[in-house]
């Protein structure tokens, strides 16, 4: 069945307010979005636990342990943003391709199977921890891969999964039409699921190990995501400014030759120290230090098509979310990643707190953001389509502290963990010689102790942040009855299609 013309698909078609017309594929899409929150927020309470045990390493001992804060923390973080990106995903690909999704009923199941998964796979983490690593549990119960450590089990429902969520992206497209966008998509996809393979081989070789290893952490977060939050970013800036789609798809071309030229090999920066070849530390310095040239690129993009349009947007808080992936990006991920990419540096910022301030800012900047934005899209069609520019009824104060004071508390954090890191680059590494008794040393001394109190302050900032994100996200736009503010037709330029 064709989508009928009443039915409007995308936050800049005229439903009037008030009226809620989802089609299948913005449903599936809020269902995702709700689940991705959740575990958001699981990340939070976790994270501020695993915080508080760096400063009161007795806090909650044997009964929920540092490792598996840290575990629960890291990979609802994971996990909440997939879920982000396929509701963004299934938010978009019937406007993009023209036509309904393919396969709603599968697509259904296939949410509350991968739901039903991670609830059974964190029950676990949380429960069964404790015991001899046998190659039972690496079926069962844990991997003992961070990040991935999920069971063997739910490693292949994962890539199940994700392949089902691409056979429906993919089939509707190829029903619908296709687009540079859709097509990127689509490929982007196909390295989604594929690369989780490399994450569930067994090996006794710890440097093999890692070596598989970095494929899904690396080639993930720093070819196959980028790339994806690309597609989406340009989709994102189409319709809450109307940039011109023939713009936004130039730049995603040259965005993703950039990304996949230097993102490749870059992944050498993780190869210095675990056993390979010493050919790595020339190629996987020179690639990662060019990383960074595609986040400038993105950060142009944002500014140039913001800029044409005045600033001006049919949904304030998705725009200023997109502006703050932009920069959170660059950031985290670009200046963050470079200050410690080269050898001579990283020999001294090796798995300190250095990695740790640069994870935070790079997962919040480039990620957390533009699924934040995403969740404002979808809100304002789910509520009617509704007025979400300028002069909201309570002058947007939610939408704007939620926005201050993640953005602050998240830096605070980084820059907190980046003097931590620069304590231990100094009495551990560089003074201690990077001895067992300096690695403790170092974490004894006021610098260090003293950021990691900074970081709980800032992590509690965080979390306001968040707690007034939800509030926002559960009102915004319920009493307005103004339309949404219409922006130009991307579609303006007759030779657009990419
Ligand atoms: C959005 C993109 C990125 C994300 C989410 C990200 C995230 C992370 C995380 C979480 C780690 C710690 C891994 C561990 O546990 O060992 C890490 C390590 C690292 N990242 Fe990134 N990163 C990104 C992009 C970049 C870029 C563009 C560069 C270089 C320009 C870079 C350079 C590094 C380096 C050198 C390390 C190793 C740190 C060490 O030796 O301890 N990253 N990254
Ligand atoms: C809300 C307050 C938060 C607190 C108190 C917190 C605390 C922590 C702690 C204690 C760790 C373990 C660090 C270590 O092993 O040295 C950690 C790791 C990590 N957290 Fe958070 N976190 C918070 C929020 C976030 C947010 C919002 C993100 C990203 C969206 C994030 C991403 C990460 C990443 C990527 C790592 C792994 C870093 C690495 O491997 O080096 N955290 N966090
Ligand atoms: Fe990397």
């Amino acid at each position: 069945m064709a989508i009928s013309a009443e039915i409007p698909l995308t936050g800049i078609d005229a439903a009037s307010p008030g009226e809620s017309t989802l089609s299948a594929g913005q449903k599936l899409a809020l269902k995702y979005f709700v689940a991705a929150m959740v575990l958001f927020a699981a990340q939070t309470v976790f994270g501020l636990l695993a915080g508080l045990q760096f400063i009161y390493p007795d806090f909650l001992f044997g009964v929920l342990d540092f490792n598996v804060n840290r575990m629960v923390h890291l990979n609802a973080m994971i996990v909440w943003m997939l879920y982000g990106f396929m509701g963004s995903i299934y938010w978009l690909v019937e406007d993009e391709a023209g036509t309904e999704l393919v396969g709603p009923k599968l697509a259904n199941i296939n949410f509350w199977v991968l739901t039903a998964a991670v609830t059974v796979v964190v029950l676990v983490y949380l429960i069964v921890q404790v015991g001899d690593g046998t190659r039972a549990s690496i079926w069962l119960i844990n991997e003992g891969r961070e990040y991935i450590e999920a069971p063997r089990w739910a490693d292949i429902g994962i890539v199940v999964c994700t392949s089902v969520f691409f056979c429906n992206i993919a089939a509707t497209f190829m029903k619908g039409r296709w687009s540079g966008i859709s097509g990127t998509l689509v490929l982007d996809l196909i390295a989604l699921a594929g690369l989780y393979l490399a994450g569930m081989f067994y090996t006794t070789n710890l440097s093999v190990d890692q070596y598989w290893w970095w494929w899904v952490v690396h080639l993930w977060v720093e070819a196959t995501w980028e790339v994806l939050v690309g597609c989406i970013m340009a989709w994102g800036l189409m319709k809450t400014l109307g940039a011109r789609r023939r713009i936004v798809t130039t730049w995603l071309y040259i965005e993703v030759a950039l990304m996949f030229g230097s993102g490749i090999l870059g992944l050498g920066h993780h190869y210095f120290w675990i056993g390979t070849p010493e050919y790595w530390l020339g190629l996987g310095g020179f690639f990662s230090a060019l990383e960074p040239i595609p986040l400038v690129a993105m950060v142009v993009h944002a500014v140039y098509d913001a800029g044409t349009h005045g600033f001006k947007s049919n949904n304030h808080p998705a725009l200023a979310w997109l502006i703050a992936h932009a920069f959170g990006n660059f950031l985290g991920a670009g200046v963050w990643g470079f200050m410690q990419t080269l050898p001579q540096i990283n020999l001294y910022t090796h798995g300190t707190q250095w990695a740790a301030s640069h994870g935070h800012l790079a997962f919040f900047g480039a990620y957390a953001t533009i699924n934040i934005a995403f969740i404002y899209i979808a809100l304002q069609h789910w509520r009617g389509n509704v007025w979400m520019s300028g002069g909201l009824p309570d002058g947007g104060w939610k939408w704007k502290w939620s926005l201050g004071l993640q953005c602050v508390g998240v830096m605070g954090m980084t820059v907190a963990m980046l003097i931590a890191g620069y304590e231990q680059a100094f009495v551990e590494r560089a003074a201690g010689g990077s001895t067992w008794g300096a690695f403790f040393d170092a974490q004894t001394r006021p610098w260090f102790v003293q950021a990691m109190q900074w970081r709980m302050v800032f992590g509690v900032v965080t979390a306001a942040g968040m707690a007034i994100l939800f509030w926002d996200l559960l009102t915004i736009g319920r009493d307005e009855t103004r339309p949404a503010k219409q922006v130009p037709d991307p579609e303006a330029e007759p030779a657009a299609a990419g």
